[in-house]
């Protein structure tokens, strides 16, 4: 009745007042017809006596003529009818005249339309007619006629309009509650229908009930985001690849576009001559990401630093990459030489590198850098702003160039889904503090819906930084920072390479690499062979390294002249310094070593290729080796160790990790050292060398198995399923609980896969 009562009451409402205006204008209509009608009927009367009268007034029988003035009155209507020879004459009348009607006031009408007179009888109407016969004027005729009839049938009138609207409201009222209970119960079937899942498909195909799509399509991702949040994750089982990546992203996200920033671009344009050449920077992070975007297209937006950048990209700054098969677009940003000296050589790596890596370098903080750094941060905030298509992209931030990004992100898109990856370590809480803007980069960082390091180390020194620096509630039992009112998951996601490698790197069959690196340095075929692959970068440990080798063949003289280690360090942040005195420390100490032994030896201890080489270059020298040290001081994780193993899928050659990195929690059957230990690291290269095959072969399979499950597909698929989980928890909280209710920010993500 209530629901009845809903349509009802407003609609007899709206009836009510529309006969409320109507009703004045009918009636108005009325009298206009009514007048109308006596004036054709004055004119008819006229037309009938106008001869009789005529001849009367000729002959002087003004009796005759009140007689036919008498016959005319007979009709009930007319109250009076009257006859004026001239204005000064006497009136000649029949019925009851207005006791005041003179023929001089009633000449100025002949010929008009009647008018309406009161009287102390009522309303009166009064046509003149002018009485002509044989085209003389005789007189004129008054005719009075009595208007209580029309008042009368006005009132009438009145009534009948009144009871149609009333009618007219009721039966319009009762089919419309007819209607309203049918198509209310036909809904509620439907709905019904559809929360049991019994309609969804037929009503979404259902051309005739098109206002159930939009219905259908919400309460399919209610009932599907509810079975995923039931549904167990076995991901143990589960084989993460190109395939099963794309998969969460349409399944769980729905082809939402993905947006990643990072400094580094992943291809870079130079310019040679008249060729224009393209090249694969020296980046874990670009190794890393690179099959992810291949996989899930998207944007990618960095620095354009390449000498031809600019003249390869379109108007928006656009090209597609890879080159050979387009798959996503690279967007480039551009920095002026100032804003890169500030931000990127200053405050990002010769303040916030040495200052996160334990490399015994200070750190160098300055005012302008960090002015520098702010801007470039806002460019690439605008940069996210203007790629995204939709109101809550998913933004993967690389890296420690862009720590006040997430918040920017945030300010301009909330609805935004920001996961930012740390590829660097974290240091502890009172390493942190010296940095002068420490409040603002945590401030910067917590914008991020996920934040992610490689290891628990890491996660566990941001969160006591945050603890010790900011206003904020940590929750270490979820691991989430909770500040201004928004939630930061904190979780461990470790980097990882795309498995299996790209076929062409591995295409050159193992012997073929051993014989064609051995060609190219004019050592022969049995040399013994250790590679590092570095960028030329003080953290990595290479004199460490170096001196390492220099102990070995110190130690164990027998490989002077039959061992060689090619180091290739990949130029990196020249003009910084710290870099160029280390990197000329390092080949000082090459040439040091290198004459030492020269003596005994034909064949130089140690190669230095400090250029760049492209990824195929690097898998021949890791096919060719018999041993790849990595002897970083500090490192997130470490590619390179996992590229090795990757690069062997003939099951030989051995692994020297330093604990210092992150691999070295994953890769438990590398020799681990610790590279401030020459005589360890010397110990541990003597050891790979002497490794039977059988060793070898089983260590390479256990850390291979390792790193196919643990590839960058899972990486990136699991920040993008924890990614999922958080926006359908607020999908699921905006839909079903009232915003009163609803807490400040969206619960955390699984923090035990
Ligand atoms: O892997 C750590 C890292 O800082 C990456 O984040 C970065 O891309 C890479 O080293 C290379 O550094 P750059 O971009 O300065 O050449």
């Amino acid at each position: 009745m209530r629901l009845s009562l809903r349509f009802i009451v407003p609609l007899l409402v709206v009836l009510a007042l529309f006969a409320y205006a109507v009703l004045p204008l009918v009636d108005g209509l009325t009298v206009r017809w009514f007048m109308r009608d006596l004036d054709i009927r004055a004119t008819l009367i006229t037309n009938t006596v106008r001869e009789p009268i005529a001849d009367s007034i000729r002959v002087g029988d003004t009796a005759r003529v009140v007689e036919a003035l008498t016959r005319i009155t007979e009709d009930e209507r007319i109250y009076a009818a009257v006859f004026c020879e001239s204005p000064l004459a006497m009136p000649l009348s029949a019925g009851t005249l207005p006791p005041d009607l003179r023929c001089a006031d009633l000449a100025a009408f002949a010929g008009q339309p009647g008018h309406i007179v009161t009287s102390a009888q009522g309303p009166l109407f009064m046509s003149v007619r002018a009485v002509v016969h044989e085209n003389r004027p005789a007189g004129d005729l008054v005719l009075i006629h009595d208007m209580s009839f029309v008042t009368r049938r006005s009132e009438e009138t009145r009534r009948y309009v009144f009871a149609l609207f009333v009618g007219l409201g009721v039966i319009v009222s009762l089919l419309t509650v007819v209607i309203a209970q049918l198509s209310w119960r036909g809904w509620e079937h439907g709905v019904r229908a559809l929360m049991r899942g019994e309609g969804l498909l037929r009503a979404e195909n259902r051309p005739d009930v098109p206002e159930f799509r939009p219905l259908a399509r919400d309460l399919r991702e209610l009932i599907r985001d509810i079975e995923s949040e039931r549904r167990p994750r076995d991901e143990d089982h589960f084989a993460w690849s190109p395939d099963a990546l794309r998969a969460v992203l349409h399944n769980e996200l729905r082809g939402q576009e993905v947006i990643v920033v990072s400094n580094r671009e992943p291809y870079i344009h130079m310019r040679k001559g008249e060729a224009i050449e393209v090249r694969r920077p020296a980046s874990g992070l670009v190794t890393a990401l690179e099959p992810i975007m291949r996989t899930c297209s998207g944007t990618w937006i960095a620095h354009g630093s390449g000498s031809a950048d600019r003249e390869v990209v379109d108007r928006h700054n656009r090209i597609a990459v890879p080159p050979e098969h387009p798959g996503y677009r690279l967007r480039r940003v551009w920095l002026t030489k100032a804003e890169e000296a500030g931000y990127y050589y200053g405050f990002a790596n010769e303040g916030l590198w040495p200052l996160c890596h334990i490399a015994h370098v200070r750190p160098t903080f300055r005012t302008a850098d960090w002015t520098q750094y702010v801007r470039v941060n806002r460019i690439f905030a605008d940069a996210v702003v203007k790629e995204a298509t939709s109101p809550d992209p998913i933004v993967l931030i690389q890296d420690y160039h862009l720590a006040l990004l997430p918040r920017m992100v945030r300010e301009a898109l909330p609805a935004a889904t920001i996961i930012t990856f740390w590829h660097i370590p974290w240091p502890n809480p009172e390493a942190f503090a010296i940095c002068p803007w420490r409040e603002e980069l945590l401030d910067g960082m917590l914008g991020s819906s996920i934040l992610g390091f490689h290891t628990q180390f890491h996660c566990n020194n941001f969160v006591d930084t945050v603890d010790r620096q900011l206003e904020a509630r940590v929750d270490r039992e979820t691991f989430t920072v909770s500040y201004r009112r928004e939630l930061t998951a904190v979780k461990r996601y470790p980097i990882s390479i795309e498995w299996p490698l790209s076929p062409e790197l591995t295409a050159m069959p193992v012997s073929e690499c051993r014989a064609e690196v051995r060609r190219r340095h004019g050592l022969p075929h049995n040399q013994a062979l250790g590679v590092g692959v570095d960028r030329f970068d003080y953290t990595k440990g290479i004199e460490e390294r170096l001196r390492a080798v220099e102990r070995l063949l110190e130690r164990w003289p027998e490989w002077v002249g039959r061992f060689t280690f090619v180091q290739i360090a990949a130029p990196t942040r020249g003009g910084i310094e710290e870099y160029d005195h280390y990197q000329a420390r390092v080949r000082a100490l090459v040439d040091r070593i290198n004459a030492r032994f020269a003596a005994t030896s034909s064949h130089p201890a140690i190669i230095l290729l400090s250029t760049h080489h492209e990824p195929d270059a690097v898998h021949q020298y890791y096919r060719a080796a018999e041993v790849c040290m990595v002897s970083s001081l500090h490192d997130g994780m470490n590619l390179v160790a996992k590229e090795f193993i990757a690069s062997r899928d003939d099951e030989r050659g051995v692994l020297v990790l330093s604990q210092f990195t992150g691999a070295a929690r994953e890769l438990a059957e590398a020799i681990i050292v610790n590279p401030y230990d020459t005589d360890e690291c010397a110990s541990a290269l003597q050891a790979a060398l002497e490794m039977p095959e059988r060793e070898q072969r089983a260590r390479m399979r256990l850390m291979r198995g390792l790193v196919a499950e643990f590839n960058v597909y899972r990486w990136a698929g699991r920040m993008l399923i924890d990614a999922a989980g958080m926006r359908k928890r607020r999908r699921l909280l905006d839909r079903l609980v009232t915003p009163e209710l609803r807490p400040a920010a969206v619960p955390t993500v699984d923090q035990t896969a």
